[in-house]
């Protein structure tokens, strides 16, 4: 088929490169040219593991090109993704700009190709509040007239940041929204070649396909908070979380996926998506005590986390220095939205303490984020040569066995705030360090 993708970020650039890999034409769009200078000479303006092989193999066979022109992107097109990001306010309103904007520029090219060009579907992949499909529909039809043919639907996207690929190509479940029969068949069509497992296509009306998005990272959001809730209840009894998990995850219909205690979730998505229901349901008078319990206990976890990093230096972090290993709000991304360990130095910062943070790709954003009051190294020792203290924000691999003995030699204070949980309580011991995690009592901390 062929294909255009309106936005070229973590989920446009992966769905388009997948798309074209399995053997359509796919043209990305974005309005930001250095993005696609840099994609056009097969530069991969994110991180994503495997992205940048399949990006010069498919460009490379000439089937995923870039451009800024949206009637150049859109002319051939029988399928129009609509992959631009959706962020809210700090109460969950959802900006809506650049979906406009996104159909604003689908209009115009319709306009421009006029009555007799083949019909396209506009298919919105961005999380939206629930009737945005509509609001789009109703938008471009509000601009091309009634003469010009075109269907809507919606298909929201799954995948993980740092396993996109993995999720985009086999994917748990695709679910898409739609007006009439003849859409989803040409859907099932497209997606068809990523479900060769056997895993399901659904097939559902337009507003039930973007409320699963929302429910799905809403309920995902909760476990989260209800296993920091579970650790929070464990610090405070002497028991220790990592075993409470154990016993719980036994029990099937709990299971072990995505439940592990910490600093609290952060990235692009959940945060959001959480205050965009809770925001949903103000709009329609519903209560959502659930989500709201959910994001003001993840917010809070943060704050909780930095409690233990003061009072272990006696309630002041003046003039000391701290380092920080990992800034992107989870292993291999660099995506740095709303990650943990920003607010995390960013307190830190403001309470009188020198910030010297390592991650292994999202460096170059965290410099960009934080600017030049905070020290971003290139290399993970180094962050930590004479420092007081040691936050480990992130669960990248490398930091899950260190050098200890080396760690010990560079620091000046042999303290690990460990908001992973990536250590064991007696390698801590073994190695004499302090440590505070999550759930568990601190080793060598204060009783
Ligand atoms: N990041 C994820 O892991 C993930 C997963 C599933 C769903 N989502 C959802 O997908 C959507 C996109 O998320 P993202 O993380 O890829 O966003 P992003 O911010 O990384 O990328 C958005 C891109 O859209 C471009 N853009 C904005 N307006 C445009 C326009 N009018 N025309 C062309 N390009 C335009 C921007 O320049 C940017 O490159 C959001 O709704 C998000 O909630 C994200």
């Amino acid at each position: 088929m062929r294909l255009s993708m309106v936005g070229t970020g973590y989920v446009g650039l992966v769905t388009g490169t997948c798309l074209s890999n399995a053997g359509n034409d796919v043209v990305c769009l974005d309005i930001d040219l250095a993005k696609v200078e840099k994609l056009r000479n097969g530069i991969s303006p994110i991180y994503e593991p495997g992205l940048d092989e399949l990006l010069h193999h498919n460009i490379k066979a000439g089937r995923l090109s870039f451009t800024t022109d949206a009637l150049a992107a859109h002319s051939n097109s029988d399928i129009i993704f609509i992959c631009v990001g959706t962020p809210t306010d700090s109460r969950g309103h959802t900006d809506m700009t650049y979906i406009d904007s996104a159909a604003d520029g689908i209009a115009e090219a319709l306009l421009k190709l006029g009555p007799t060009a083949k019909p396209k579907v506009v298919v919105v992949k961005s999380t939206v509040p629930v009737g945005t499909t509509f609001r789009v529909r109703d938008r471009i039809r509000a601009k091309v007239g009634p003469d010009i043919a075109f269907d809507v639907a919606d298909n929201p996207e799954f995948l993980k940041e740092g396993a996109a690929i993995e999720d985009f190509n086999k994917p748990d479940r695709v679910v898409v929204g739609v007006e009439n029969e003849r859409v989803g068949q040409l859907m099932r069509d497209l997606y068809d070649p990523f479900v060769r497992n056997g895993h399901p296509i659904y097939i559902m009306d337009v507003l039930s396909a973007e409320m699963v998005k929302y429910a799905s990272n809403a309920m995902l959001a909760c476990k989260i908070s209800f296993i920091n809730e579970m650790a929070n209840l464990c610090e405070a009894y002497g028991a220790d979380v990592g075993k409470v998990r154990e016993g719980m995850c036994a029990d099937r219909r709990i299971g072990n996926q995505f439940f592990y205690p910490g600093v609290g979730y952060g990235g692009s998505c959940f945060p959001k998506d959480t205050l965009a229901c809770i925001m949903m349901g103000e709009s329609r008078d519903v209560p959502t005590p659930v989500n709201r319990a959910v994001h003001e206990l993840n917010q809070d976890q943060r704050t909780r986390f930095f409690a233990k990093v003061t009072s272990h230096f006696g309630g002041s972090l003046a003039g000391k220095t701290l380092a920080f290993w990992g800034i992107a709000f989870k292993a291999k991304t660099d995506d740095i939205r709303e990650a943990p360990a920003i607010s995390l130095m960013k307190m830190a910062k403001a309470a009188g303490a020198s910030v010297r943070a390592f991650d292994p790709v999202a460096n170059s954003n965290a410099r960009i984020e934080l600017g030049a009051g905070f020290d971003v190294v290139d290399e993970m020792y180094e962050a930590a040569k004479g420092a007081d203290g040691l936050v480990v924000a992130t669960d990248w691999d490398e930091f899950k066995a260190p050098n200890f003995e080396r760690l010990s030699a560079l620091m000046r204070g042999k303290v690990i705030f460990d908001g992973r949980n990536l250590y064991s309580r007696s390698l801590m011991a073994q190695h004499g360090f302090a440590h505070y995690s999550v759930g568990r009592a601190p080793v060598n901390g204060p009783s």
